[in-house]
């Protein structure tokens, strides 16, 4: 069975759970050569920030996937995603995404951007989900060996009263 749970960001002891939930993920989801997954201290960091959340999937009690997000006046940011891979093309990617747009929206969002690296095959899953292509960031990645990589910047608009 598949729980998706969001909260607000806090280091108490389930935020302590979540933390350590969250580099088990990440660790096994990121390829270390292309320099997007996070050190713990700066999911610390961003963890204890009020105007970050977290959603994590935890399947049979074993974490699955997580997304971290964090409010900018209006706007929501997408700031990771993550499904490890035994437990991707299940649709856990597209169930986080989705509750992120429910959270982000009822916290008054009008618009959810997010940066991807290019050539990820992340950026199926947000165009499958309406987001558009807003800009180019060069060289925002920088890998393991050095390589850089840029970053595309796509946004979907989440106000619950556009049409
Ligand atoms: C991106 C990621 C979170 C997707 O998780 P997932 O649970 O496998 O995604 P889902 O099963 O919900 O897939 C939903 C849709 O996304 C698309 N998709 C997801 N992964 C894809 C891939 N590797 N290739 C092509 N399309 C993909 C498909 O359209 C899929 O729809 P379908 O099931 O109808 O084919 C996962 O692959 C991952 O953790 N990648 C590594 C971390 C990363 O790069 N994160 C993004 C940058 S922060």
């Amino acid at each position: 069975m598949t729980i998706i749970a969001a909260r607000d960001s806090a280091i108490d002891s389930e935020g302590r759970r979540d933390l350590d939930d969250i580099m088990t993920i990440m660790e096994d989801a990121f390829e270390p050569r292309f320099g997007e997954g996070w050190s713990r201290s700066q999911c610390s960091g961003i963890l204890g920030d009020a105007h970050s959340w977290v959603t994590i999937s935890r399947e049979n009690d074993e974490p699955a996937g997580f997304a971290l997000s964090r409010m900018i006046v209006d706007e929501a940011e997408l700031l990771l995603i993550a499904v490890r891979p035994a437990f991707r093309g299940k649709g856990i990617g597209r169930e986080l995404l989705q509750r992120v747009c429910g959270t982000a929206a009822d916290r008054g969002a009008k618009r959810l951007h997010l940066e991807v690296r290019e050539g990820n095959a992340a950026a199926n899953l947000y165009h499958a989900m309406g987001f558009e292509k807003i800009g180019r960031r060069r060289n925002y990645y920088s890998g393991g060996n050095g390589e850089r990589f840029d970053a595309i910047t796509l946004a979907l608009q989440i106000d619950r009263d556009s049409p």
